[in-house]
């Protein structure tokens, strides 16, 4: 759960604010935090976001009897089992609470913000179809998530000191899907260098401060091509065929329109009634409830400010910038951003604030993430 609010002093001794309000002094700090949520340490400008959709089946027992490869499948993982223009395929075997088995089958992984992020319920049917056209045994889908991690401009992880002159202040990131098997060696890296002992061999190749010196620029500005694309380009096609945010289905959202009213300020007017329309609608994030009720938040990413997208398959506001991620009333569920949308009345259009810290649960709803 996200939970670190800001990091109060530049140097050690370091203070942790969280945003459950408790305090924390230390003299090191190892951001792990996917992209670091720290933004001067510059890290979000030189990485992509790779995106990944992941389906945990029930496992058709009938099926895996007849496989010959029974003891092969449940004991092993396999990664790119299947791979061509229709995607890529790999998969292992996990238990569910009950100790039953689940196949989990990830494919269709993409840049974040490419395919657009109003098609991800067609990336989760893709990687269902491809998983079924190969894989017999695959009973009914239990879950599905997707999935972020970052690849940097060079391909390297950044592992080591934050910045040039830096003390007390590191960084873990970039693994580019493989920091189950690099976090082990980022930790011996980073030991060291808290230790003070400077001399370990791999400190020098993964080094963070490397982006602002040895990565090509060209590269750089390739990572962040699409940045500059999302920054202008949504805030344009939220121009047009947008909705009434009265329009919403239960279980939808997307960019859509409210309408600003005042309420009624004399006495003699019943409170809750409201005066004409604004003629200049807000484009807003609306998201309806499956019990009718409506959410409206501020499509600006905080982030830095890009414009955040519905997600259809996962019922979040996704960041096509640097992979920050929003339950759909506003609450933060992925970094690097730490501060929740900003929520409007959805029949008022007053502003209401910041949404709260963690996800609601609302009416027994599935917010964010199913
Ligand atoms: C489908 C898929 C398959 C993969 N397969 C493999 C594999 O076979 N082998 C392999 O080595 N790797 C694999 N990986 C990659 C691996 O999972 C990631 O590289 C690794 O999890 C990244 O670790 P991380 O610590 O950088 O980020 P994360 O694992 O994302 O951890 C970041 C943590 O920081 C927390 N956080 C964020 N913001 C805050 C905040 N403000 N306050 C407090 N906490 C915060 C988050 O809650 C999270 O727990 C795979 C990834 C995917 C998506
Ligand atoms: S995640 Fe950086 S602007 Fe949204």
């Amino acid at each position: 759960m996200i939970d670190v609010d800001q990091i109060v002093r530049p140097h050690p001794p370091f203070t942790i604010k969280t945003q459950s309000g408790a305090s924390i002094e230390t003299n090191n700090i190892v951001l792990a935090t996917g992209l670091p949520i720290l933004d001067r340490t510059g890290h979000f400008a030189c990485c992509k976001v790779l995106v990944s959709y992941c389906l945990a089946f029930d496992i058709n027992q009938h099926e895996i009897e007849r496989s010959k490869d029974k003891k092969k499948i449940l004991e092993n993982m396999f990664i790119n089992l299947h791979e061509d223009s229709e995607g890529t395929l790999s998969l292992r075997i996990a238990k569910d609470a009950n100790g039953d088995p689940l196949v989990v089958v990830a494919s269709q992984g993409h840049e974040q913000g490419d395919p657009p992020l109003g098609c991800i319920s067609k990336q989760y049917q893709a990687a269902e179809d491809l998983a079924r056209k190969y894989i017999p045994y695959l009973g009914n889908i239990r879950y599905k998530w997707s999935a972020e991690d970052f690849k940097a401009a060079d391909g390297i992880p950044y592992i080591g000191h934050v910045l040039r002159g830096s003390q007390g202040l590191y960084v873990a990131t970039a693994f580019h899907k493989w920091g189950l098997a690099m976090g082990a060696g980022a930790a011996g890296v980073l030991a060291d260098l808290i230790e003070g002992r400077e001399d370990n061999p791999l400190a020098k190749t993964f080094d963070a401060r490397r982006w602002d010196l040895s990565a090509s620029l060209v590269d750089i500005v390739k990572a962040q091509a699409h940045v500059g694309k999302h920054f202008i380009g949504d805030r344009i096609k939220e121009q047009f065929n947008v909705p009434d945010i009265e329009e919403l289905k239960p279980g939808c959202g997307g960019v859509c329109h409210i309408f600003k009213h005042q309420p009624a300020t004399s006495p003699i007017i019943p409170e809750d009634s409201l005066s004409e329309p604004d003629k200049a609608p807000r484009v807003v994030g609306g998201y309806r409830c499956n019990d009718g009720s409506l959410y409206a938040v501020d499509l600006t990413c905080t982030h830095l400010g890009c414009h955040v997208n519905w997600n259809d398959g996962d019922r979040s506001w996704d960041c096509p910038c640097h992979g920050s991620r929003f339950a759909p009333g506003g609450e933060v569920i992925h970094g690097p951003a730490t501060k929740p949308l900003t929520r409007y009345h959805p029949e008022t259009g007053i502003e209401l604030g910041p949404a709260p810290s963690s996800p609601e649960r609302v009416k027994g709803e599935s917010i964010g993430s199913l």
